[in-house]
């Protein structure tokens, strides 16, 4: 599973990225806010920064504008990936984009017929929402389950992208069903190598290792 970093601070991304785990980033009109970066130069130092495919969101709600902005977004660089609503104007941007060799994120995807759709617009990712679907309540996992199962019926290529990710759990649960990518916010994924036997362990260890009063170097 390729992990994407889920933010905009360029300094998280680095320090995760030296450690060699970013595919990719997403971002979104709320991340750039928190970022407090204007989004065009933003998105083009992260797209420098990490070699994988760097999410930019379109803001337009009408196909025209959506077209200009994501062509204005994919000229960054290379690896931009433009970001569209999952709305009847979003799908038709995504299946513009991708024609013209594009990679689209579809995003705010909250069901398996949506990601449907998605798929035959063309999507090289569709990015169902976990966590503000168990927000309320609803088994956001359950959709990954859905998408999978759908996508591979047809062989559809769009790469499942598990957004909305908030814990631990949701991330090996992504990569136990089968999901492509999960983007998460940095704390997720550092949270990931932790483990309470793993720091009781390490502390036997070292209080061990002093009674013998050797030293390795
Ligand atoms: C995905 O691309 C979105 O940026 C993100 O995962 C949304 O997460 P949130 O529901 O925690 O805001």
């Amino acid at each position: 599973m390729k992990f994407f970093v889920d933010t905009a601070e360029v300094d998280a991304i680095a320090e995760l990225n030296d450690l060699g785990m970013v595919d990719g980033v997403t971002t979104n009109p709320s991340l750039i806010m928190k970022s407090g970066r204007d989004i065009l130069e933003v998105t083009k130092e992260i797209a420098a920064m990490v070699e994988g495919p760097v999410s930019a969101e379109v803001v337009a709600m009408e196909y025209d504008e959506m077209i200009k902005e994501g062509r204005k977004l994919a000229k960054i660089a290379d690896n931009i990936a433009v970001k569209v609503p999952l709305t009847w104007a979003g799908l038709k941007t995504c299946k513009t984009l991708s024609s013209e060799g594009t990679m689209v994120n579809v995003t705010l995807c909250f069901s398996a017929n949506q990601a449907l759709l998605a798929a035959k617009a063309g999507a090289t990712f569709i990015s169902p929402f976990i966590g503000r679907l168990d927000d309320l309540n609803l088994e956001g996992l359950d959709l990954i389950e859905d998408i999978r199962t759908i996508y591979d019926n047809y062989m559809f290529d769009t790469q499942i992208l598990a957004a909305s990710i908030r814990s631990v759990n949701h991330a090996s649960e992504c990569a136990k069903i089968g999901a492509d990518v999960m983007t998460a916010p940095p704390e997720v994924i550092k949270k990931m190598a932790n483990h309470v036997l793993t720091d009781k362990g390490l502390d036997a260890f070292m209080k061990d290792w002093a009674k013998t009063g050797q030293q390795i170097l």
